[in-house]
């Protein structure tokens, strides 16, 4: 479908990103910036003022995908004013809902899935110059192998870097499978060598990312030795990872956390219910007895370590029995913190075949009380920080007073202190003084 033909033919000047959903979308929205920034726009913060304008969307749950949906819906009317400004779907609504997108959706000129966006620059020369809208939505399994020279990072201290896309596991909820394709590792070199230059670039952590990191494997290495790997990259102080699923998490795995210097030790083990039935229908592998198992052998092994989880309430057919034995696990896991979940079901998902069962109000009673439990146990754990040093990564300036700067544990616990910008990106010790169930403030401590 043409656009409009009195189009003016000025160049496109300004982008703007705006990015909904999980870290491996953050990463995604940094790589379009990267191309975008390689043919010379610049980044601007609104929409309003962009020439090419990207929403990069997330499906998991209702209430994202409408957050989504509304933004692109307001971009109407700038496009409306400014006919030659070139709106992008991008994520795994467009993967997932493309044609859909296409006929819903007439202010967008183009639709790139998950496994495209690498070819958002040409995609862009040929919205530009076809004026034709584009659906580039190709095979979700076709491997993606990228190089991260252009990639417009969206922090100076830690960066984000993609070792594998995709997930092969299928759990009966979840629509990241049909969205991001099947499990694909992205070799060790390229990502120690994308590391190398995160460190001479001055970064000093890195986060790797996967739906299921413990599944990584190629060349023969497996994830225990792509940190160990990585471990190696002179001048990177920290490594972080993200997603461990419990069924995988490997003794490799705990013992790499426990004897590599630099992997910190912190891990985050979505547990997603604690009643066994509901478990074997989520399609997780695993029971709550054998979850506490692991992170009673996890806290052995490696000491200091702090554990956050997810978790979803109102699953389909979800008993008070059921609910009885998450919020069990609630108080015997004694996560540093969880993000808790209503149920939402996704088309396209075994789970979406059954009946939504559990009444809107029931789930958002079920988050309210784990949520209130968790805050509790939250504000108890990190209470037992006061008095304690902690080495901290210096991250920001902190947004509400410029004679504070907020940095992370190793356990990647935020902690507010004195300072200014000279502190960025480096390591103190801080001594914890106060503490709240999300933050704790605390004094810098002389240089030993
Ligand atoms: N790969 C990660 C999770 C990715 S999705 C893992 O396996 O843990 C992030 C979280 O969203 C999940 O852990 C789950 O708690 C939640 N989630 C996924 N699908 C959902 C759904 N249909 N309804 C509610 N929450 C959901
Ligand atoms: Fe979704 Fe399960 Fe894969 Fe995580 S492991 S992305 S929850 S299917
Ligand atoms: Fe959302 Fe896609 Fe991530 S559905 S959570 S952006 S993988």
């Amino acid at each position: 479908m043409p656009m409009s033909p009195q189009a003016p033919a000025k160049p496109h000047e300004t982008y703007c990103v705006v990015t909904y959903g999980c870290q491996m979308n953050d990463n995604d929205s940094e790589i379009m910036s990267g191309i975008m920034e390689g043919r010379g726009l610049r980044r601007v913060e609104s929409e309003a003022d962009a020439d090419v304008v990207v929403v990069n969307t997330c499906v998991v749950r209702e209430g994202a995908e409408e957050r989504a949906l509304g933004r692109i819906s307001n971009l109407a009317a700038f496009k409306k004013k400014r006919p030659d400004m070139v709106v992008t779907v991008a994520g795994c609504m467009a993967q997932k809902e493309g044609e859909r997108l296409m006929e819903k959706l007439p202010q967008a000129d183009l639709v790139v899935g998950t496994r495209d966006l690498f070819r958002l620059g040409s995609l862009l020369d040929q919205v530009t110059t076809t004026k034709e809208r584009i659906l580039a939505i190709g095979d979700v399994d076709k491997p993606v192998f990228l190089g991260d020279e252009g990639v417009r990072r969206r922090h100076n201290v830690k960066a984000l870097a993609t070792i594998m896309y995709g997930c092969n596991n299928f759990c009966s909820f979840c629509i990241v499978p049909k969205t991001r394709g099947r499990e694909v590792s992205r070799p060790v070199r390229d990502i120690v060598d994308e590391v190398k230059r995160l460190a001479d670039q001055g970064f000093k952590e890195v986060m790797l990312l996967g739906q299921n990191v413990n599944s990584y494997r190629t060349d023969g290495a497996d994830f225990a030795d792509l940190l160990a790997a990585v471990n190696e990259v002179a001048g990177l102080e920290r490594i972080r990872f993200i997603t461990s699923h419990p069924k995988d998490c490997s003794d490799r795995l705990i013992d790499a956390m426990a004897s590599l210097s630099k992997v910190c030790e912190n891990i985050h083990l979505p547990v997603q219910a604690g009643s066994n039935r509901v478990l074997r229908r989520m399609k997780r592998f695993y029971t709550k007895e054998q979850y506490l198992e692991l992170l009673e052998k996890v806290r052995e092994r490696i000491p200091n370590v702090t554990i956050t989880t997810d978790i979803i309430v109102g699953f389909p057919d979800e008993t008070d029995e059921d609910f009885h034995d998450t919020y069990d696990l609630v108080e015997k896991a004694r996560w540093d913190s969880a993000f808790i979940f209503g149920y939402s079901p996704r088309e396209g998902t075994k789970a979406a075949t059954w009946l939504d069962s559990i009444p809107e109000e029931l789930k958002k009673h079920r988050i309210q009380r784990c949520l209130g439990r968790q805050e509790q146990i939250s504000g108890e754990i990190n209470a037992s920080c006061i008095g304690q040093q902690f080495e901290v990564l210096v991250e920001s300036v902190s947004k509400r007073r410029e004679s504070e700067v907020m940095g992370r544990t190793r356990g990647d616990k935020c902690v507010i202190f004195k300072g200014d910008s000279s502190l960025l990106g480096t390591l103190v010790r801080v001594e914890v003084t106060e503490s709240y169930p999300h933050t704790l403030i605390g004094h810098q401590l002389p240089t030993a």
